[in-house]
């Protein structure tokens, strides 16, 4: 296996992942400013677990060495490599946006000009609960972003049973990991700490990549409003969706609709009626906890996940589609619990 953009927080979590798995063996590790070094000087909690030297990505030479490459890569980046990967033969999880939108033009409108279209549609949105046939057959699996996957799978029973009317709003509050390990201003300490703040509301890159795949779900096109708010922890995200139901209906109901929906997923865990979740209790974990309430006062639904935007919202669910595509138990490597406190 390959991680190529091992250095960054969704290469490194995918080592932390890997190192452990029993039946995997990871051959290259690639960097841009850090090639030549070995990964475990950049992160010393992989001395002894993962000591290998970071190269440069030259497509040619690291598939000879693998049959799958994790691509942690910024959008945009990855598209420069994963077409020369597939063409060679080799299965590819990306973990960027460049391939999770079917259409071009929706690529083109909230990026910019896509330059391999021809695996926009051969691409399999990998969120694993929704897509477990087309990943395990995949060559390539489009590894949804964090929002998307803590948002859809937060109300993907309510439109797969045709509950909701008018416009869902998604309310989502996420670590400062969700952004990379970039060197902004925006993101340093002082900035983030003792402080809360909503951005791109509206106008998220994510906006397009949920909407896709609540309309795929629901068999009809679907708008949100999607608010993506920033807050001052370093891994989770917490989405609360208000959603108006088509019928009033009691919470007992409600529950039993989503432990029924997810009944064969060993990842999400739907809590009792009166509780809701908290990022801390996923933390680590490829686990997604979802809470529920109907408040018949003002008849609106409000569903709240939660995930660790790292693991079951980047490189936890990479290595349960890579599960999939291997006929491996789709557990293994992950059933570490969450770090608590
Ligand atoms: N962070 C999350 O929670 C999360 C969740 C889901 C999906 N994702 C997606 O996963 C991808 C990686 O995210 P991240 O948060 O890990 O980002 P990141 O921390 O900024 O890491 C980016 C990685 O890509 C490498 N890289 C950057 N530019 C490159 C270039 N031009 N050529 C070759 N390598 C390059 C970096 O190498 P060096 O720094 O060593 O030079 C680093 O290893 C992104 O597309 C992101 O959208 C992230």
């Amino acid at each position: 296996m390959a991680v190529l953009g091992a250095t960054g927080y969704a290469g490194v979590e995918l080592l932390r992942i890997l190192v452990q798995h029993p039946r995997v063996r990871l051959a290259v590790v690639t960097s841009q400013q850090f090639v030549g070094k070995q990964v475990s000087e950049v992160y010393p909690s992989l001395v002894g677990k993962c000591d290998l030297v970071l190269q440069e990505i030259q497509v040619e030479k690291i598939a000879s060495q693998i049959e799958l490459a994790f691509t942690a890569l910024p959008h945009e980046t990855s598209m420069d490599v994963v077409p020369d990967l597939v063409e060679r033969g080799k299965r590819v999880i990306d973990l960027s946006a460049d391939f999770r939108l079917r259409d071009p033009k929706s690529y083109l409108r909230w990026y910019r000009p896509h330059k391999a279209p021809h695996l926009l549609r051969e691409a399999i949105y990998g969120l694993t609960e929704m897509h477990r046939k087309g990943i395990a057959k995949a060559r390539l699996v489009a590894n949804p972003g964090c929002y998307p996957t803590g948002a859809v799978l937060g109300l993907a029973p309510l439109f797969a049973e045709n509950m909701v009317q008018g416009t869902v709003l998604i309310d989502a509050k996420s670590g400062v990991t969700g952004a990379g390990r970039s060197n902004s201003v925006e993101l340093s300490f002082s900035e983030v700490n003792e402080n809360f703040k909503a951005y791109n509301v509206g106008v998220h890159r994510h906006t397009p990549e949920i909407e896709q795949e609540l309309s795929q779900i629901a068999e009809r096109s679907i708008s949100v409003l999607f608010a993506p708010h920033l807050v001052p922890m370093s891994r989770g995200i917490l989405s609360t969706m208000y959603v108006e139901p088509k019928q009033s209906l009691g919470e007992e109901k409600l529950i039993k609709v989503y432990k029924d929906f997810y009944r064969q997923d060993p990842f999400i865990r739907i809590l009792p009626s009166g509780c809701f979740p908290q990022t801390k209790e996923v933390r680590g974990s490829n686990d997604c906890a979802i809470g529920l309430r109907y408040d018949s006062r003002v008849r609106r639904l409000v569903v709240i996940t939660v995930i660790d935007n790292l693991v079951k919202g980047a490189a936890g669910q990479a290595v349960q589609n890579m599960n999939l595509m291997y006929g491996f138990p789709e557990v293994e490597g992950l059933q570490g619990t969450a770090l608590v406190p």
